[in-house]
């Protein structure tokens, strides 16, 4: 079965079970400044878990794009990836662990649906500790359905516990399902969470119902949830009987493309972690790209980007590929996923020129800069002197210099190079703030004008549509503001012209806009909206307009309404099922 497959029949699974399918989430969670990328479908979610009402019910599935860079290093084995593909059912406190777990089974066993032999498959469930206790509850519904018990195996909460997705939120022990893959155990205590390759893990059903707070303990939820990601790569690899992911029909394009750019037909382990790695990399980086959010930099998810593109450089020329490549790989990239995610061909120009640039511009420090690497470490440490001047002279990622001492035993002190960056960035900030004394820039004074007509917009949303509008992204150029939101209708036109007419009204007003630091239990007990669960640093700014509006945010804002010009919805559309998008500018009076 085809990973396509895979993916469709899940949803049609799940539509059955009366699940309302939604779209992917964006690979930038715009509400939540503390998580660079989206991690697991639950992520945009979280309002959900703790609560709120979803506009399309309390039973949700659909294939979320992932990006996990903690386990980057680990990439070039059979089965980590960065950018995978996660399908997932969610209950909001409606159906729990009966439900789900006989789901699970279902599908994974059904004739009619994976048909995976039940005799392969392993499960692990939570062990309990002070926390949480045992779950013998999921335990007795895995005998039920045949599982015996020596193909049930008690965890603890390092292997059957997920979540928060950031530091704190809604979490809880999980259910994981493994396939035994055939392989000799690599010992005595090989059994599913080894790392041997043996239990491949495939699905995991957690059980949503506590919330870790900021002092690290664990309360009940309003509700018990269900939150469950399959891997889709991993999942197919299993279907097709590979031992690898990267064996499935969507990766084999992409090595080949890469072999075939090197000339390799029998690839050694080292040329095939090579490989892979950049294989990996490079489909992370063109999905990233593809959302034309963000480009490369040296800053958060700018910085990520940065490291995939040049770290796949860095591998190509170990294989011994030394021009411009990446786009050629891209493009195999772009064509296998281009039906699923159209944003891949809408933005295939933009994607080829942002790794046309970091390409060429890497390439051209890439060789003086090993040659340069070459030349240290005779006492047998890379300084963090020495990996910042690789890094601001060469290009070189502190990772990436990391991973090359590594590569010749030489030590490497990241903090110190932290420490030395640190120490740049604050020059260069100052020399930054003496150029700006003036004032503001014009790019920056549209910016906050911007930021301030979004908070209204949002109030004005919810008077007009009711409260169960919520915020689910916004983002700012200094033309125009865009705004994400649950809702699952088209807004009609008169709707658009009172929330206009309202926002306007605010403006003609006047009113002065406030800030205040505070923490974010004042400020959710003052009744400021904005980020749900506590993920901002101890204090938070909070922006109050009048009586109107009062929210968490970060920022920049004007200091009056009257600022702001006459405001104007130039679109209202649907961006994913329940979720809308509006586009406004303002107009100078
Ligand atoms: N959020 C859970 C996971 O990613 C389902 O494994």
């Amino acid at each position: 079965m085809r990973a396509k497959e895979l993916k469709r029949k899940y949803l049609e699974f799940f539509r059955e079970k009366h699940h309302a399918i939604i779209g992917s989430a964006s690979l930038i969670p715009e509400n939540d400044p503390t998580v660079l990328f989206t991690t697991a479908g639950m992520h945009p979610l979280v309002p959900f878990l703790m609560g709120e009402k979803h506009p399309l019910g309390k039973k949700l599935a659909n294939c979320q794009k992932c990006i996990r860079t903690g386990d980057i290093d680990d990439v070039g084995d059979g089965s980590h990836l960065t950018f995978f593909e996660m399908l997932g059912n969610w209950s909001l406190g409606d159906y729990f662990k009966e439900d789900a777990i006989k789901w699970s089974y279902e599908f994974l066993t059904s004739k009619k649906w994976l048909d995976f032999d039940p005799e392969k498959l392993h499960v692990t469930v939570f062990a309990g500790d002070e926390d949480a206790p045992k779950d013998t509850e999921s335990e007795k519904i895995w005998l039920s359905l045949g599982i015996p018990q020596e193909r049930i195996y008690f965890l603890p909460k390092s292997d059957n516990w997920w979540g928060p997705a950031g530091e704190t939120g809604p979490c809880g022990p999980d259910t994981e399902m493994f396939i035994d893959t055939g392989k000799e155990k690599c010992g005595n205590d090989c059994k599913p969470g080894c790392k041997c390759g043996k239990y491949f893990e495939i699905w995991n059903d957690v059980f949503m119902q506590y919330n870790k707070t900021r002092e690290g303990k664990y309360e009940l939820l309003k509700q018990k949830n269900v939150d469950t990601g399959m891997g889709v790569e991993r999942t197919a690899a299993m279907m097709q009987g590979k031992k690898n992911v990267y064996e499935i029909e969507t990766f084999t394009p992409i090595v080949n493309k890469i072999k075939e750019l090197a000339g390799i037909t029998e690839p050694s382990p080292k040329q095939m972690r090579a490989l892979r790695i950049i294989t990996d990399h490079l489909r992370a980086a063109t999905f990233i790209l593809a959302e034309k959010r963000i480009v490369p930099s040296n800053l958060d998810q700018g910085y990520i980007l940065r490291r995939f593109i040049r770290r796949s450089v860095r591998y190509g020329k170990q294989l011994g590929i030394e021009s411009d490549f990446i786009n050629k790989v891209s493009g195999v990239i772009i064509d296998i996923y281009k039906d699923e995610y159209p944003e891949l061909e809408a933005h295939r120009e933009f994607i080829f020129d942002e790794f046309k640039k970091e390409e060429e511009k890497f390439r051209k420090v890439l060789d003086q800069g090993l040659k340069q690497f070459e030349r240290l470490g005779k006492d047998g440490t890379i300084s963090g002197k020495e990996a910042f001047i690789l890094f601001s002279s060469y290009g070189f990622p502190a990772e990436m210099t990391e991973e090359l001492a590594k590569e010749k035993n030489l030590k490497f002190n990241k903090k110190e190079f932290d420490e030395e960056f640190e120490k740049h960035q604050e020059l260069s900030r100052q020399g930054a703030e003496k150029k700006f004394k003036g004032g503001l820039s014009d790019a920056s004074y549209e910016n906050a004008k911007l930021h301030t007509a979004t908070h209204l917009l949002h109030k004005a949303l919810r008077e007009v549509l009711g409260d169960n509008v919520r915020q689910m992204g916004s983002n700012i150029t200094p033309e125009r503001l865009r705004f994400d939101f649950f809702h699952d209708q088209k807004m009609t036109p008169e709707q658009i012209k009172t929330v206009e007419d309202k926002v306007n009204a605010k403006i003609k007003e006047s009113i002065p806009v406030d800030k205040d630091e505070m923490t974010v239990d004042e400020a959710h007990k003052s009744g400021a909206t904005g980020l749900f669960a506590d993920r901002y640093g101890e204090k938070v700014s909070v922006f109050t307009i009048g009586h109107y509006s009062k929210e968490i945010c970060m920022g920049p804002h004007v200091k009056n309404t009257s600022e702001l010009g006459r405001f104007k919805i130039v679109k209202e559309e649907a961006v994913a099922a329940g979720v809308r998008r509006i586009k406004a500018v303002l107009e100078k009076n």
